[in-house]
């Protein structure tokens, strides 16, 4: 059964990787976009493509997920035309740097921090209630197994994601006495623009990252993102956790040796 069709969907985060095809996903679907991101020229391409394939509005906005006046404004905009979302998918977020935490660059936390904390948190308090005033929506956060357990040099990329999952469990409480869901889906390694995003544009450093594995694809994680927005309203998912086969735990990956 197609619970999506026709739901008004938010993604932050959809000019690239899982925030992408989520939108491709939801518009075959035949639901209706609301897609933010820094990189309009990216957005519009998705947005656009996905309108002439599927018929459905995709309305974007450029939308810097730190930036909180911009996102209240954004948030405003969408309220004032009578689109409250039915679903919100807070999916941008990013790694910057891998090193020691004595060796670190503290603009790579910042970044982290504003983007995958108060960045969700902006988001949230912008849109959310509208969803409580309505009695209705769900949120999903994008968290990682980066959330479950720590790895090497992960550290304040962990500490961002362990307190999504800390986010998600406190929202989850708050939305008590409403109908509103709160779910976290968890993936694993995913090949995306993410490797390349955390090692500052070292393309050929982000590909080892993936050498002599099946990473899941962008599509993969999109599909169970809509099999928990999907399903039905009296059933939510809180955190669900997604691997490659070939990764068993955040730092336990089977490589196939050249
Ligand atoms: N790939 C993985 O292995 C993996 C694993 C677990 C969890 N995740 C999580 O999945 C989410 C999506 O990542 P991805 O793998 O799809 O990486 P990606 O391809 O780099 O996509 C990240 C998206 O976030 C957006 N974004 C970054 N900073 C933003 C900001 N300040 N304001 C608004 N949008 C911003 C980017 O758009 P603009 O640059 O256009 O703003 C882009 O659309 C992240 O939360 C990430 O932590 C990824």
């Amino acid at each position: 059964m197609n619970r999506i069709k026709g739901k008004l969907i938010l993604i932050t985060g959809a000019s690239s990787g899982i925030g992408e095809a989520c939108a491709r996903r939801f518009a075959a679907e035949g639901a209706q976009l609301v897609l933010w991101a820094r990189r309009r020229v990216r957005l519009e391409s998705v947005g656009r493509a996905l309108e002439a394939q599927h018929g459905v509005v995709a309305r974007l906005a450029e939308v810097d997920v730190r930036d909180r006046a911009a996102v209240s404004r954004a948030a405003e905009a969408l309220v004032a035309a009578g689109q409250v979302p039915d679903v919100l998918v807070n999916n941008a977020g990013l790694a910057s740097g891998l090193s020691k935490v004595h060796e670190g660059d503290p603009e790579d936390w910042d970044r982290m921090i504003d983007t995958n904390l108060k960045g969700l948190l902006n988001v949230t308090r912008a849109v959310l209630p509208h969803m409580v005033a309505r009695r209705r929506g769900h949120v999903v956060n994008i968290g990682s197994v980066a959330g479950h357990q720590t790895y090497p040099m992960g550290n304040v990329y962990n500490a961002s994601k362990f307190g999504v999952r800390a986010l998600t469990e406190g929202m989850n409480l708050d939305m008590a006495g409403t109908p509103i869901r709160v779910s976290a889906v968890d993936p694993g390694m995913v090949e995306t623009e993410f490797s390349e995003v955390r090692f500052h544009g070292d393309r050929e450093r982000a590909k080892a990252v993936y050498q002599g594995l099946q990473p899941l694809t962008a599509a993969d994680v999109a599909d169970t993102i809509a099999y928990v927005v999907n399903l039905p309203e009296h059933v939510n998912i809180l955190d669900l956790i997604i691997m490659p086969t070939a990764q068993r735990n955040v730092y336990v990956v089977d490589r196939a040796t050249p």
